[in-house]
């Protein structure tokens, strides 16, 4: 991209959206992220005049309707964003020739671990298989995304970061107030921190969408829950025990799925992009955290 090119983030408000607002990128970029007040990507005619106002070369779908148990109840709204949404995105931007990065979800899996060459963690080449109607939508959504020949899906997993509502902060606020926890110990993913997702969408942006299609994009280490919440409440530095409970222990109107390692390589081998493991990332989110007084 040799002139200042405009990236135009959707979402602003939101974890990921905060981060790419405040990422390092070079000067030959111009990153305007907008809320939904001024683009509700539900809308084509909303979609449409931002992307004519603000002529991007790429847009960032950093928008979604992300509450994941909220979703079984308010399915319309859901569907509506996340599918929807994306849909009005890519119509605007193969009119106007601009790309799209979209961010899909580790929840697409159903978790069982029928894995075809990796028994560790899914590759982009997995079958999906959704067990909760957020998991549905956020696949559709790939769908539609891919349907644009300049598009980049990036399929992330358990995103935290030092704002907005997210697991990490409810765990370390809970065990602040002295509240007794148990929190699950049988499901394993990959924590991904905003700003590491962030980073990785700047240097896409940077590379020039070279390589097209879906991709993995999450931290290279494992947890479960209790790990994630276990480590970031004793980082923050409160002396809390957090039971270890089982997922039949703790029912929930969305069913998650028990293991969704994701398996990064093929973003590694096409942008030679990796991801920080999620102790580093929670460290930097956590010690934020701190400076902010929360
Ligand atoms: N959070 C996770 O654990 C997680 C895990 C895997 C994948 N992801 C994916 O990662 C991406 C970023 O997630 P995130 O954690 O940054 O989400 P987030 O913090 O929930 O932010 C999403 C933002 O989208 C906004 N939004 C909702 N409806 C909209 C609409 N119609 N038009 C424009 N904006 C709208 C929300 O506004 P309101 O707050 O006002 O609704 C919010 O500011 C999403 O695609 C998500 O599916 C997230």
């Amino acid at each position: 991209m040799s002139r200042q090119s405009t990236v135009l983030v959707t979402g602003a408000g939101g974890q990921l959206a905060t981060e790419l607002a405040r990422a390092d990128w070079a000067d030959d970029f111009n990153v305007i992220a907008l809320g939904i007040e001024d683009l509700d990507i539900t809308s084509a005619v909303s979609v449409a005049k931002a992307l004519e106002q603000h002529s991007p070369s790429v847009v960032v779908n950093a928008a979604a309707f992300t509450a994941v148990d909220a979703a079984e109840e308010q399915r319309e709204l859901a569907r509506a964003v996340n599918v929807g949404g994306v849909h009005n995105l890519v119509q605007a931007c193969q009119e106007t020739d601009a790309g799209l990065i979209h961010v899909s979800t580790d929840y697409v899996f159903d978790g069982q671990g029928l894995r075809a060459t990796n028994p560790d963690a899914y590759l982009e080449t997995d079958t999906p298989n959704p067990v909760n109607f957020y998991g549905q939508t956020k696949l559709d959504s790939e769908y539609a995304a891919l349907a644009l020949e300049k598009s980049v899906v990036l399929r992330t997993s358990w995103v935290y970061s030092a704002i907005g509502h997210n697991f990490v902060k409810t765990m370390i606020r809970l065990a602040k107030e002295g509240k007794e926890l148990g929190v699950v110990h049988d499901q394993l993913g990959c924590p991904t921190s905003a700003a590491d997702l962030a980073s990785a969408i700047v240097s896409i942006c940077q590379a020039e969408m070279v390589h097209r299609g879906l991709f993995h994009c999450a931290s290279p280490t494992t947890a479960s829950w209790w790990d994630l919440a276990d480590s970031a409440v004793r980082m923050y530095g409160v002396d809390h025990i957090i039971d270890q409970i089982t997922t039949e222990e703790y029912p929930l109107p969305a069913k998650r799925p028990l293991d969704t390692r994701l398996d990064c390589s093929s973003l590694r081998q096409s942008y030679g992009i990796q991801l920080r493991p999620w102790q580093e990332a929670l460290d930097e989110v956590v010690s934020e955290l701190i400076e902010k007084g929360f």
